[in-house]
């Protein structure tokens, strides 16, 4: 067999795990979700989030990740199989292996859309379009979703083609060839690129201040960093910003333990895991909550802010986001510098979700990685198809509630359970520390054992009961979607099998049986 690979710097590895991390997510859900939680009212939440529950799986996924790399595993089937000797572990693992997939075909065509209008920046294309009403047909048309600006979508798909072919050209060069090369590069470009925006936005002030002197960044601030104590009564906060933190650093996606599989057996992760969530937070709650909507704020006023926030991530970020670029000298380089940011953070996503069905199929079926890949290749291209043609009709909403929003919970809650409880906390608390650069303080230990868990279990149970009952049985969706909705179940449903019987087909050839994880 084949040596695995092993990242080549532990800069590279860090960055690559903040790449993974940093995505659409920081600089796109996270304004949203703020702007439709009260602002700075969700941070409170969104804190106790971090630390009760993300920090601890996140250290939990970076351990499990490791040891899955000592035992030729890079994904989750293999991972809890070492970690439970039951026959169902794999089974479990096969659900994170669906989540990081479905989430690769929708998320890739989200990021083709930043390329497209990174160039629509730069060559000016949507100037002349100065309303909310002219940038949503223009982003409609671009879109195939409704008649304007562009008189169908293949420039849409040609987007996404390229952006495709530049992530499995990344994903053929392999771990560090590839994907560590991208993130030395990528991560710190988009931090100077989002800084530079940030100094823009903070020197705007107060734009228009005879006609509108209420209209200010630091309004903008204010709404997203007072805390009003009294809606934190509200359920709906508190599960708002523990599947923002949750999203944002990439947890109960199987990617983080992908990547750590890569580590050497020795390696540190509790620093190494601190340092990537720091980035992360750092990219969220600084970079992230500074650029869109405090700008938004200064240009329309904190009402008008809101009611944009409310129409979703991608109506801030492609229509509020290029509408402001027209009122400012040099608009079409900050909109470059915006769409380019946004284009660079996805695509260091989009990776890390290819890599652990790669790194599945190329270790259990024992061929090699140019193969795998071309196999992962072909697979997304044709489900991105599909996404392409039923956009308009909710099929990537229906994938994102499933695979990006539900899925990372009940992937957390399990991987929690089977490792403090079933693998045992005591030998956890020894992986955490193996190697460890940091003392990891002992109240974690105590933290991933019970906070994490039940925490975990009563937002599952609430996201079950206020959002997953109405969403699956389709409430609020015009009957004209519901056939689409009823189709993109299905490719998941025959995603999320498939899977199940390539690891049940893997289990069964490779009779040579998986090392346990203490011996
Ligand atoms: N963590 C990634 C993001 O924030 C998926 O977009």
């Amino acid at each position: 067999m084949a040596e695995r690979e092993c990242w080549k710097s532990r800069t590279g590895m860090i960055l690559a795990m903040a790449g993974n991390a940093v995505g659409l997510g920081n600089f796109l859900r996270f304004p949203v979700q703020a702007a439709q939680n009260g602002g700075g009212s969700f941070l409170i939440p969104y804190f106790i989030a971090l630390i009760l529950i993300s920090v601890p799986i996140m250290w939990v996924e970076w351990a499990i990740g490791r040891n899955g790399g000592r035992h030729n595993h890079g994904s989750l089937p293999g991972m809890f199989d070492l970690l439970w000797k039951n026959p169902i572990a794999k089974y479990l693992g096969a659900i994170g292996l669906f989540g990081s997939t479905i989430i690769l075909i929708y998320y890739a065509y989200i990021v083709s859309w930043t390329l497209g209008f990174s160039f629509f920046s730069l060559f000016k294309t949507y100037f002349g379009l100065t309303s909310f009403d002219g940038m949503s047909s223009f982003l409609g048309s671009y879109q195939g979703a409704s008649v304007g600006y562009f008189s169908s979508g293949w420039l849409a798909y040609l987007f996404m083609l390229l952006t495709f072919a530049f992530i499995f050209w990344i994903m053929k060069r392999g771990v560090s060839g590839g994907i560590e090369k991208l993130a030395l590069f990528a991560l710190p470009a988009l931090f100077i690129f989002a800084i530079i925006l940030a100094i823009r936005v903070f020197t705007l002030g107060t734009p228009d201040p005879v006609n509108h002197p209420d209209w200010s960044v630091a309004k903008g601030f204010a709404f997203l960093w007072n805390p009003n104590f009294e809606m934190l009564g509200d359920a709906k906060i508190w599960l708002a910003a523990a599947g923002q933190i949750f999203f944002s650093l990439s947890v109960g996606m199987g990617t983080l333990q992908a990547y750590a599989s890569y580590l050497k057996p020795e390696d540190d992760i509790a620093l190494s895991g601190l340092s990537t969530a720091s980035i992360n937070e750092l990219a969220e709650v600084v970079l992230g909550a500074v650029i869109a909507i405090p700008v938004a704020v200064a240009f329309f006023g904190l009402d008008v802010t809101i009611q944009v926030a409310e129409g979703g991530s991608f109506n801030l970020a492609f229509v509020s986001m290029p509408v402001i670029f027209q009122k400012l000298p040099f608009g079409e380089i900050f909109g470059f510098l915006w769409f380019f940011l946004l284009f660079f953070a996805g695509i260091t996503s989009v990776v890390a979700m290819a890599q652990p069905l790669i790194s599945f199929i190329e270790e259990r079926f024992e061929i090699s990685h140019n193969k795998a890949t071309t196999y992962v290749g072909i697979f997304t291209l044709i489900a991105l198809h599909f996404v392409f043609f039923f956009f308009q009709y909710g099929f990537l909403d229906e994938m994102d509630y499933w695979a990006g929003t539900f899925i990372l919970v009940v992937i957390a809650f399990i991987e929690v359970v089977i490792f403090a409880w079933i693998f045992g906390m005591d030998k956890g608390w020894e992986e955490f520390n193996t190697g460890a650069d940091i003392k990891i303080p002992i109240i974690f230990k105590y933290i991933t054992k019970y906070v994490t868990p039940i925490f975990l279990f009563v937002i599952l149970i609430s996201w079950t009961i206020q959002d997953a009952i109405p969403i699956l049985m389709m409430k609020g969706i015009s009957p004209e979607n519901i056939p689409y909705r009823w189709g993109a179940r299905l490719l998941m449903l025959a995603i999320l099998f498939t899977i199940m019987y390539m690891v049940h087909i893997a289990w069964k050839k490779n009779k040579r049986k998986p090392v346990s994880f203490d011996s």
